[in-house]
């Protein structure tokens, strides 16, 4: 039988990381693969995060309410735990948002380029998908402010993504900004959602605190737990929003979406002993791409110097050097999915690790 439209003419987005089927075509042994396509710590969780995982009871349900974890981040965050809705990664919460505020014939606008889930999750419900696109040129990446807020009054969309920092462009809208647009929003009687996923992962200069929006109703902040934390498999993330889209954020969630090892672990990675592991993650990853720039550089490749732990670089054919650096057991993001064919987005890892990739691309460069 078939599947009810929209579903039945749908298509998966493209992602990073690992895909094994296309390993085991290609003959690739996974294991021999350094992922650069995924922008993920590349230290790996904490061991206290590890620990807490391995420790939680997988033969029980989890909470359903996420409850230990939910009071954990209020207290970190200084926010009631009615502002605070856990997900099964962010990408689950994306998914959830849309269903929640979009109905056939909606307009949703995103601005892209970015993230492939936010217009799979809208066209799902039946959205219009508009997008206002940031410039991308080389090595600079421009968002015309003024225009997207004209845009977003004269289409009066009732969702407006937007990443920050933005994969794969890594341009991070400072608050100003943000208010700014959240004005327009709130204008046009719509709902500004911000996906901070690589927020924790911000290694120049320090991003701000949006949280003192939020009062105003109309904005939903995303935040994801598997990047910084490294907790990518295991699948983490949560919702800052208004009471009223929480208790309905829980109603559209599955129950127990969010494993117990992951609330374990999403507890513990706020713990002291997890952050002192995150600083010293950022701190390595700062210098990382410090030297992954200069490498970069030296090779006369234009890059985006964004504000997080990944490079958007203009290579001629982001698929023709993505396969021929696979062949030599390195996987960067060919980004053609996201309207950019001649670029590749490259994630900072280990120091050594950069210094194998930047060698990898002196050869396969024409
Ligand atoms: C911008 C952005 N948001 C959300 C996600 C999904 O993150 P999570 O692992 O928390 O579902 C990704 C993953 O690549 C992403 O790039």
């Amino acid at each position: 039988m078939r599947p009810n439209p929209p579903f039945d003419r749908a298509r998966p987005e493209a992602h990073g990381a690992l895909d094994l089927a296309e390993l085991e075509r290609r003959g690739v042994d996974p294991e021999e693969v350094v992922d650069f396509s995924a922008s993920v710590n590349p230290c790996g969780p904490a061991p206290a995060v590890l620990e807490a995982a391995r420790r939680a009871d997988i033969a029980c349900y989890p909470d359903r309410t996420c409850l230990g974890l939910r009071r954990t981040l209020a207290r970190r965050l200084g926010l009631d735990v009615s502002w605070i809705c856990p997900g099964n990664g962010s990408a689950e919460l994306i998914d959830l948002l849309a269903r929640l505020y979009l109905s056939p014939g909606d307009a949703a606008l995103v601005v892209g380029p970015t993230f492939g889930e936010y217009g799979r999750a809208s066209r799902l419900c039946g959205a219009r998908v508009l997008r206002w696109d940031r410039g991308v040129r080389g090595g600079e990446v421009s968002l015309d402010l003024d225009g997207l807020a004209g845009a977003v009054l004269r289409e009066r969309p009732r969702v407006v993504w937007l990443c920050s920092p933005n994969n794969p462009t890594g341009d991070l809208l400072p608050g100003t900004g943000v208010r700014r647009l959240l004005g327009a929003v709130e204008a046009a009687g719509g709902l500004l959602v911000v996906d901070e996923a690589y927020r924790d992962l911000v290694l120049r200069g320090e991003p701000d605190d949006l949280t003192g929006l939020l009062e105003g109703g109309r904005l939903v902040l995303l935040r994801s737990m598997t990047k910084a934390h490294a907790l990518a498999g295991l699948r983490l993330g949560y919702a800052l929003a208004p009471p009223e889209a929480v208790r309905a954020l829980e109603v559209a969630r599955p129950p127990w979406s969010v494993s117990a090892p992951a609330q374990a672990a999403g507890v513990a990675a706020l713990s002291p002993a997890a952050e002192e592991h995150l600083l010293r993650s950022r701190r390595l990853l700062a210098r990382s791409a410090a030297l992954l720039a200069e490498g970069l550089s030296r090779l006369g490749l234009r890059f985006a110097p964004g504000a997080a732990n990944f490079f958007l670089v203009e290579v001629g054919s982001g698929r023709g050097v993505r396969e021929a650096l696979l062949r030599r057991g390195l996987q960067v993001r060919d980004c053609a999915s996201f309207g950019l064919p001649a670029h590749i987005r490259i994630a900072v890892r280990r120091p050594e690790e950069n210094a194998r990739l930047l060698a990898a691309l002196g050869e396969v460069l024409p």
